[in-house]
């Protein structure tokens, strides 16, 4: 019974809401800090002290899917070429980096998650319509989780503003359920192709919409740390990600400020 999806009421929206709240102050504040010279590692403890400041935890710290490596850290920091799961270190940011930055966390048992990626300094124009490309195909596809709709029209428009750009979707790591746990049912994947589990949008429907995109081919591989996942060929990627709430009036972005 696992696998199912688990629809919310109004009570768990909002204690979700405020678990996303804690997640958006601290993206916030995290995107303050970021300039040249600080490292990843610094960023991490701040995403860490602000969380538990406000009574939170940290749900990425520990966390185990399957036969993993637990995460090690509270925030995954990834710089340029790496996807997502970049592990904080000593690694110096420098001007011309960009840097994605995914946070979760977990409040009074409910669970929020979401992600940015920032400039460095000044970055070069490729970079710039990178980070603003995958930021509008995150939208486009929030506009589409709507009742009624199903999981592939939210696929479909990631998919759409990121190809017409010329960019290519990562389709190795998908958004989700979110709630009572981290990762829920249904995934929600960036990509479409026929014959994929396609739910039927509901009400009380909590979804991590999380749009990685590459600047070149699609393919990456992971690191030795058994997390980080780079590019293929070397180029950058980002990657941004909302909780979204679908409702009777629309969408609702729970981690939005
Ligand atoms: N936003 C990412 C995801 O939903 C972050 C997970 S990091 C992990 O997969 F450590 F928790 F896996
Ligand atoms: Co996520």
């Amino acid at each position: 019974m696992a696998r199912m999806i688990l629809l919310k009421g109004p009570e768990e929206i909002a204690l979700i809401r405020r678990a996303a709240q804690i997640v958006a102050e601290v993206l916030q504040e995290v995107a303050k800090a970021v300039h040249p010279d600080v490292t990843t590692e610094e960023l991490d403890r701040l995403a860490e002290e602000l969380t538990l400041k406000r009574g939170a935890k940290p749900a990425f710290k520990g966390y185990k899917p399957g036969r993993h490596t637990p995460y090690p850290k509270s925030l995954c920091v990834s710089v340029n070429d790496e996807i997502v799961h970049g592990i904080p270190s000593k690694r110096k940011l420098k001007s011309g980096d960009i840097v994605g930055l995914d946070f979760g966390v977990v409040y009074k048992g409910y669970y929020a998650d979401a992600a940015m990626t920032v400039p460095v300094g000044t970055v070069s124009p490729t970079a710039a319509r990178l980070i603003e490309v995958t930021r509008q195909a995150l939208y486009a596809g929030i506009e589409q989780a709507r009742v009624g709709n199903r999981i592939s029209d939210i696929s479909k428009a990631v998919q759409h503003v990121v190809e017409s750009a010329g960019f290519s979707v990562v389709q190795e790591f998908a958004g989700h359920g979110i709630g009572r746990s981290l990762h829920e049912e249904p995934q929600v994947p960036n990509y479409y192709r026929p014959g994929m589990a396609n739910p039927r949008l509901q009400h009380g429907m909590v979804l991590a919409i999380e749009p990685m995109v590459n600047e070149g081919g699609a393919a990456l591989r992971i690191l030795r740390d058994g997390w980080t996942a780079v590019t293929a060929d070397g180029k950058l990627s980002a990657h941004f990600e909302h909780s979204v709430a679908v409702t009777e009036d629309g969408p609702v972005i729970l981690s939005q400020l």
